[in-house]
């Protein structure tokens, strides 16, 4: 393929992903998006493939093996994979971008093909050194993320003394062995600044992410998201790939503009959270025993659960983490269609950081083929609660937590929730009266006007769903 036809063909595919990115904004144009985004995809690996650069007579075999090895791990991971489990696995993800940054990076440092003089020389080693910076950061930073969503790593921040110091040190470190590489003779004195550099953004990395309390966790993803974006349009400068320039800067900057929105959404200051330890410190004691809730919980059937769905006239459903754990989102459906059948009105909140990961909750709902119209965001529906007669919170609990509203001293203090406490009655559903993802007591439980359902959520609302019936 000449130089002319792979420019067109990635010019092609740039546009391509640009309107997939416009197709997945909105549910219903998601699935067109996502179908522009595999095409323009398809044309940017052929074009890439067979394009000028690559010698097709030693390079064939390699690259057949190491398609074969992605499509094998990327078809066995969709598969295998538990909704649940996306955030992990986007996150892993994320840390494969880091790393073949780093991997570009280095062997482009080496490489000896093509000889870089004067100033040439100065810009593309400047590439290499902040690509590898910044693919060496996502990469630990990922694996931590991948830790924390797994359960694998505690959600408690783990914040080191001085920390604030620790990180301006490791800056000025950097800055200093780069300028060292810069003026490196050859590339065997350029490898140690390198080197040195790596290990201290991969501890960077760690650190930043060590230091994040489990709700700030959103913000996090999605910063790691725009990271990934900034490592592949810096491997794409150390390759002089157009494309690459061009689709990490698509994802940097989207990843940007939704670390910004989660910020928004959680009324968190972006700088705040990525120094970590956002709600702990700041001379704020951790409730005391005495201070946690407590009083009496009153728990319904499914039963009783049904026969006050049947007499309102509102409801207002909340899904959280709980029901993709329990795959209940058809359940749901069928609910809905029964109670709206009956003349009820139906309607569902979604609040911004809702699961484990941006639009959890519309993926799952749109799946169950829920109407569009009737799913509203945490802005549109949170005046409604005093109008409301029943809300039903399917497997939420940090969302819906008052504590984020009365309590300063909480991990979640400022945070907006839906406040469901408002309608006439509220109910809970969830196995137990275990905190959510931030770690924190609920309140909400112990209500005059909430009940608790308690059960794995799909059980109780099949049961919901038959006593509705009868
Ligand atoms: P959570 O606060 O995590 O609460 C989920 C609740 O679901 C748990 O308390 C659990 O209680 C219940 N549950 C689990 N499995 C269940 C099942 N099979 N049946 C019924 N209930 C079940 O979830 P949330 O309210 O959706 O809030 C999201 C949290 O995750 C926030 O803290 C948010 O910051 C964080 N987070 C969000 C994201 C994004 S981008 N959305 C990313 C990372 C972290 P039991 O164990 O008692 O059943």
């Amino acid at each position: 393929m000449s130089e002319n036809i792979a420019t067109v063909a990635y010019l092609g595919a740039a546009i391509l992903f640009i309107m997939s990115l416009g197709g997945l904004s909105n549910p219903e144009t998601s699935r067109r998006g996502n179908f522009y985004g595999m095409v323009g995809m398809t044309i940017a690996v052929l074009a890439t493939v067979f394009g000028p650069r690559v010698d097709l007579v030693i390079g064939l075999p390699w690259i057949i093996g190491a398609l074969a090895v992605g499509a094998a791990v990327g078809l066995y991971a969709a598969r295998k994979v538990q909704m649940t489990q996306m955030p992990e696995l986007v996150a892993l993800m994320h840390s494969l971008v880091g790393l073949a940054a780093c991997f570009v990076g280095f062997a482009s440092y080496v490489d000896t093909s093509v000889i870089y003089t004067g100033a040439e020389k100065t810009i593309h080693e400047i590439e290499i050194y902040i690509g590898i910076l910044i693919g060496a950061v996502t990469f630990s930073g990922s694996v931590i993320a991948f830790g924390k969503l797994s359960g694998k790593i505690g959600g408690k921040p783990t914040l080191l003394p001085g920390r604030h110091w620790l990180n301006l040190l490791a800056l000025l470190i950097v800055i200093w062995f780069g300028g060292q590489f810069v003026a490196a003779s050859d590339t065997s004195a350029g490898m140690v600044p390198l080197a040195i550099m790596t290990a201290i953004a991969l501890l960077f990395g760690i650190h930043m992410v060590m230091a994040i309390g489990g709700a700030d966790m959103p913000v996090v993803v999605s910063m790691l998201n725009s990271y990934s974006g900034w490592a592949a349009a810096a491997t794409g400068f150390m390759l002089s790939n157009d494309l690459l320039i061009v689709t990490g800067a698509l994802v940097g900057s989207s990843g940007a503009i939704l670390s910004y929105i989660m910020c928004r959404a959680m009324n968190r200051n972006f700088i705040s959270v990525i120094a970590g330890g956002f709600g702990t410190g700041g001379g704020a004691a951790p409730a005391a025993a005495g201070d946690q809730p407590a009083g009496e919980v009153i728990a319904v059937s499914a039963t009783e659960t049904a026969e006050m769905l049947r007499s309102a006239k509102s409801v207002v459903i909340i899904p959280g983490y709980g029901m993709a754990v329990a795959q209940a989102q058809h359940t749901v459906y069928e609910i809905t269609k029964l109670l709206r059948e009956k003349g009820v009105n139906v309607r569902f909140a979604i609040h911004p950081v809702a699961g484990r990961m941006p639009g959890h909750m519309n993926v799952l709902l749109a799946e169950a083929k829920v109407p569009y119209d009737i799913v509203l965001e945490m802005d549109e529906i949170n005046d409604d609660f005093p109008d409301t007669d029943v809300s039903i919170v399917i497997g939420a609990n940090d969302i819906v937590n008052p504590a984020a509203e009365d309590d300063p001293t909480s991990p979640i203090a400022g945070m907006p929730v839906l406040q469901v406490w408002k309608s006439k009655t509220s109910i809970v559903m969830k196995r137990s009266m275990a905190s959510g993802y931030a770690g924190v007591d609920n309140p909400l439980f112990f209500k005059e006007n909430n009940r608790m359902l308690f059960g794995d959520a799909k059980k109780m609302l099949d049961e919901v769903f038959v006593a509705l019936k009868g």
